[in-house]
Order: structure tokens, then sequence, then C-alpha cells
């Protein structure tokens, strides 16, 4: 088993479940050509949100982690027409490049990109007494996944939804004496997780184009 093998399967794998798809290929092209770090969401991936979103029947998305808006837009479309989703980044650089995605989309007037570290951010929206968010997708920084995943309960509803990227990490998440600040920073969540008794949780194991991972599920109870 290799990244080799893995990337090929994810490549046969778009080909027959994801068509061709002018504003998700630009968003793309528009990370690669900003520089920014290869990270978006696969297409797969970007399509399994997409589904549970759409499947539970989400209007209003929160999104912790935007960079070029690429699973902005998968998000975005499961809302349609009348839903919402509001997307927290704190490079202004990344916010505007997603904003231009998000234009060439036509989903602009269904997106707001909120600009601010999400420590400052989500109580932000809590103080406006935002009405719950029906899906939650963090996929931000790590260090601070465990607070970003309490404000995200407090910002939803029974049978509310969250999803949280990258909390397998290579499987440096079973490294108990790990330094790295981003195992640390999920190993802090998943220990928390374990006796949060507001939600039912899974996690899954994935290996994709980007490499060997894996994301939890939150049902909010
Ligand atoms: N969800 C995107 C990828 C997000 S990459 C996709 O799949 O297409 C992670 C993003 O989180 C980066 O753009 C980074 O700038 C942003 N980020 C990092 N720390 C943050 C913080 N404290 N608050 C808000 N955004 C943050
Ligand atoms: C990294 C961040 C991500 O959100 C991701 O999906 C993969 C890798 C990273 O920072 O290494
Ligand atoms: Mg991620």
């Amino acid at each position: 088993m290799s990244q080799d093998l893995w990337t090929k399967v994810d490549t046969y794998i778009n080909q027959i479940t994801i068509k061709p798809d002018a504003a998700l290929d630009a968003a793309s092209a528009s990370a690669v050509a900003a520089n920014l770090p290869p990270i978006s969401v696969t297409p797969a991936y970007g399509k399994l949100l997409h589904l549970i979103a759409r499947a539970h029947g989400s209007k209003r998305i929160l999104e912790i982690g935007t960079l070029a808006g690429y699973s902005t837009i998968w998000l975005a479309r499961a809302v349609l027409p009348d839903g919402h989703v509001i997307s927290l980044e704190s490079n202004a650089a990344h916010a505007q490049i997603a904003r231009d995605n998000m234009l060439r989309a036509g989903l602009s007037g269904r997106v707001q990109i909120r600009v601010g570290d999400a420590l400052e951010t989500l109580p932000q929206l809590v103080t406006e007494k935002q009405r719950p968010f029906d899906f939650v997708f963090i996929d931000a920084d790590r260090t601070n996944l465990a607070e970003y995943f309490d404000w995200a309960v407090k910002l939803s509803r029974q049978g509310s939804v969250i999803i949280v990227d990258n909390v397998v990490r290579k499987g440096a998440v079973i490294d108990e004496s790990s330094d790295d600040i981003n195992v640390k920073g999920v190993r802090r969540f998943n220990e928390r997780l374990a006796v949060d008794t507001r939600v039912a949780a899974t996690m899954m194991q994935t290996v994709s184009s980007k490499g060997y991972d894996g994301f939890a599920m939150a049902l909010v109870l």
C-alpha cells in the first residue's frame, strides 16, 4: 500500500463521481497560483461534506478555516437556494482569494467570509445571537481544536452535525509523547471528545492523494 496507489485510486474515484466543474477547478487553480499550501479537502472529501450537509437538510453552515474556499464551494452548494455559509479565516489574503472564488462560483450571496482569528470570531457569533448552525466543518489550525469544537457545540442545536478534519495525522495521533503542536492539539481534542456527553461521535481513517489522515464526526445531542 502506497501513496502512489492512493493517489491513483483517488483520481479514479473523482472520475467516476465528480463531473468537470469550472468553479471548483478555478478555486483549485487559484490556490496553486497564489502558492497556498496544498491542504484543501480533496474532491471526493469535498463531495462527502456536500452530501452529508445536503442529506441532513442543513441550511446554515459554519466553516472554520477557509483557505481558497474550495470546501466552502462544496458546502455552499449543499444549502442552495436559501441557505447560508459563514466561513472564518485568519489570513486576509486567503479570504480575498476565497471571495474571488465565491464570486466566480456564483455563490457570493450565500457565503460570508469573516477575517480574524477564529478564537475571536467564534465568540462574536455567540454575541450576535446567530441562529444555530446545522452543520459545522472545522479545518483550521489544530492547536486550538478543542476550543473550536466547544464553540461549534455552543453555536449548534440538537441534531447539528460537526465534522473535524485531520484528526489522525498519518497515525501520529496515537503518539503520547509527540512534540508536534498539531498532534498535541488533536490529542487534547480527542481526550475531551472521549468524555464529551454533549455529542455522539466517531472517527474515520482516510487515505487519499493527501496521504493518511482522518476526520471526526459528531452529532449534537
Ligand atoms: N477548508 C479549506 C482548507 C483550510 S486550510 C478547504 O478544504 O478548502 C486552513 C485554513 O485555516 C488556512 O487558510 C489558515 O489561514 C486558516 N487558519 C489557521 N489558523 C486560523 C485561526 N486561528 N483562525 C481562523 N483561521 C485560521
Ligand atoms: C494540513 C492541514 C489540513 O487542513 C489538511 O487537510 C492537511 C494538512 C497541514 O497543515 O499539514
Ligand atoms: Mg484539513
